[in-house]
């Protein structure tokens, strides 16, 4: 792999001319971490001002004529353009944490005299703590998968062949990332979910590193429940609203335990008892944040039009080049790689890992103008938003990388210099 060999990709890239639509103060960063926060839309900067002077403005309370609805019709948004969902089974709203403890909550619930539920080590903390609660403040028992060292499993991947030997009669919910955040791994999210189904169970995937870079076919593999973030490929911005997916087949049956008054049947009846109504919208809590739904929609319309297919088809390619620059500079640097070499078995991230990998993430941030992310306890996460990077900013990338190590300059950081990694 040459750099002329990644001029020739962006040449014939398909998706190159979208760089140009989002906001890029310097060319000279080689910006490898959405996968952590997309970079900003220049279509979003319109919408939200415009909807803050064309609509929050002029119409004030009179506007929820038109918003009362949004989280929906975002929702559908969403399903069509990065879920393969369809209308009327996804609601932007809240965080991907709020989400996942309403949809386990009600999974659970339906799954009565059931008493345990599955979850891997590697799966990301904030849906490990909140089964540890769920599990606690019901009495369930909570089987921890321990895929995180090689042992049983490679690269975190959980095969359903691993998953059998956990499930039984008694298992109400299983719930595991289709992207491990830290592996870059993907799972096979329609064996898992017939598997899981096959025994009475529910199965609740978590897509945050996943929506926007690979295609999800939720309706097509059978998925019960799933919920993720669209501040990541999605590109919507820090703290923008998350989602969450609920199949048409069990929305009668899932009850969510926060019973907001955006769910109630005649929401403005101001009724005395709550009533569940029918659809998505029983699964709604509250007020959407407007101005977040806002940068959903603009980023959105980008995945939309790009089309997710072509989007995962240049995250395969792009990880394949990572890869290829992994075994050629970093491996005989002393890097090793947890991430599978399959296309069809990644995301859109490969994981570095090496012993000094905190410092070194610092130092690329600090002298080589290069931003991957770093996580415990060794691991450099490196990825390709298809809508934003080019193929010669990896390359770039991972030539400063390679720099970096090689002449040490890594050495010059003390641990412990910054807070959020
Ligand atoms: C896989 C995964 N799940 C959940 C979360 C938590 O998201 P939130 O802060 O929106 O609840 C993240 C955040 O990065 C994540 O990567």
């Amino acid at each position: 792999m040459e750099r002329s060999q990644a001029q020739a990709l962006d040449a014939q890239d398909e998706l190159g001319k979208y760089r140009n639509q989002f906001v890029i103060t310097d060319p000279n960063t080689c910006y490898l971490d959405g996968n952590s926060l997309g970079r900003l839309p220049h279509a979003t900067v319109k919408a939200i001002s415009d909807f803050l002077t064309q609509e929050w403005g002029p119409k004030v309370v009179t506007g929820w004529e038109d918003w009362i609805d949004e989280a929906q019709r975002v929702g559908d948004l969403i399903g069509r353009s990065a879920l393969g969902a369809g209308a009327g089974q996804v609601l932007a709203c809240d965080t991907t944490s709020v989400n996942l403890y309403q949809l386990a909550l009600a999974a659970i619930k339906a799954r009565p005299g059931r008493k345990t539920i599955i979850i891997d080590a590697a799966n990301f903390p904030t849906d490990r703590y909140i089964m540890q609660g769920i599990a606690k403040s019901l009495g369930l028992n909570l089987i921890t998968i321990d895929n995180e060292d090689g042992a049983i499993s490679e690269n975190e991947l959980i095969t359903p062949e691993l998953l059998k030997t956990y499930l039984s009669d008694d298992v109400a919910l299983v719930s595991l990332q289709v992207v491990q955040y830290r592996s870059g791994a993907r799972q096979d999210i329609e064996a898992l979910t017939e598997l899981v189904k096959s025994y009475g169970a529910l199965m609740l995937w978590d897509a945050a590193h996943a929506v926007g870079s690979v295609v999800l076919d939720f309706d097509k593999n059978g998925v019960d429940l799933a919920v993720g973030c669209t501040y990541k490929y999605g590109n919507s911005g820090p703290g923008a609203p998350a989602w969450l997916y609920v199949s048409k087949d069990i929305q009668r049956e899932l009850q969510v335990p926060i019973q907001g008054w955006f769910a109630q049947r005649d929401q403005f009846a101001m009724g005395d008892n709550f009533e569940k109504i029918e659809g998505i919208r029983g699964f709604q809590i509250a007020s959407p944040s407007l101005m977040g739904l806002r940068c959903v929609k603009s980023a959105f319309e980008m995945i939309e039009e790009a089309g997710i297919s072509r989007i995962e088809g240049k995250a395969g390619q792009g990880t394949q080049m990572m890869i290829e620059l992994f075994d050629k500079w970093l491996s005989p640097l002393g890097f090793t790689l947890n991430t599978p070499r399959g296309a069809g078995n990644r995301g859109g991230h490969i994981s570095l890992c090496h012993p000094e990998a905190s410092k070194i993430a610092i130092a690329l941030r600090k002298y080589a103008n290069v931003i991957p992310d770093y996580r415990a306890p060794n691991s450099i996460r490196v990825a390709i938003s298809p809508l934003v990077n080019s193929y010669v900013e990896i390359y770039d990338g991972f030539q400063r990388i390679r720099d970096l190590v090689s002449t040490r300059q890594y050495e010059k950081i003390d641990d412990g210099q910054v807070r959020v990694t």
